[in-house]
């Protein structure tokens, strides 16, 4: 067994893991702090890192919301509560979600994902087109009535880096790219009974380096402020992997916002549904195989 292929599977192992002791935490009156930080550790605790920050994306937030430094909100009762979580082994990434439905009435938004993650699943077979993929997620979502997020998508996985090549669309899309033996992909679909839609909210927790200045320290010797190459040192510990700002021992709102419109930061800003649609959200990472695949999560 490859490397690749051994770490991944080890770094989904940790991930089924945690999975199975969310429904004891994720709910209503739980901070979300503890939450994110519960899942953080025990991903160290399994012999992981988090691959980004444990999202905890509630309602009409599709993703990208995961909580700050002392954060006093809690889980309240109504909410539809997706947790997307990664973790990676030697920058090996498997990363997967799940949707808690809190108040039981939003049973079909969320099993509209789970059918149409299973039926995108059972589609996937090296040399298959990304569009016959999200062709079946966008018919399986319609026929509960509901539409998918045209704008948020699935993705490869590389070391190191949590999104990349293929583009998995969540509607027929994307024709022509296939999707190959030996891929690591995840899925993803979003189900929201708005628009289907998703648009930058203000608040950002999370970030990630520039991935081309990721790599070495050498690349910020020419940042004259001192906090702000503290920063970039910090954070190169995450590669080119997403970080929240909770993770750094001093992040002056200043200082971040001048490394980000210097091209040093990529921003995060939470992702909401347009029309406040309520979201559900289910994700598996894949090994590609020949005429199969490996569900790794
Ligand atoms: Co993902």
């Amino acid at each position: 067994m490859s490397e690749k292929i051994e770490k991944t599977l080890k770094a989904g192992e940790i991930l089924k893991k945690v999975k199975k002791e969310l429904p004891s935490i994720v709910k209503p009156g739980k901070k979300l702090l503890e939450i994110a930080e519960y899942v953080e550790n025990r991903i160290v605790e399994l012999g992981g890192k988090p691959a980004f920050p444990c999202n905890i994306s509630i309602n009409s937030d599709a993703a990208h919301f995961t909580p700050k430094k002392g954060d006093e909100r809690v889980l309240q009762e109504d909410s539809v509560v997706k947790v997307d979580i990664g973790a990676h082994v030697d920058g090996y990434v498997a990363d997967t979600a799940v949707t808690f439905d809190l108040s039981g009435e939003n049973q079909k938004l969320v099993e509209a994902a789970e059918k149409a993650l299973e039926n995108a699943i059972s589609t996937v077979k090296s040399g298959i087109d990304v569009s016959k993929v999200g062709k079946v997620i966008e018919e399986t979502i319609k026929s509960f009535g509901f539409r998918p997020v045209y704008n948020l998508t699935g993705h490869g996985l590389d070391r190191w880096i949590a999104h990349t090549k293929p583009t998995i669309y969540n509607y027929e899309a994307g024709k022509g790219i296939k999707i190959e033996e030996g891929m690591i992909i995840a899925i993803e679909p979003f189900v929201t009974n708005g628009l289907g839609k998703v648009v930058d909210r203000s608040e950002v927790e999370i970030f990630s380096l520039n991935p081309e200045l990721a790599w070495s320290e050498k690349s910020f010797r020419v940042v004259r402020m001192k906090q702000a190459r503290e920063i970039l040192k910090e954070a190169l510990q995450y590669r080119t992997l997403p970080f929240a700002k909770r993770w750094l021992s001093k992040a002056p709102e200043v200082i971040i916002s001048k490394l980000i419109r210097d091209g040093y930061l990529r921003a995060y800003p939470v992702l909401t549904e347009v029309k406040n649609g309520l979201v559900s959200q289910v994700e598996h990472t894949l090994i590609v195989e020949k005429d199969s695949v490996i569900v790794v999560t």
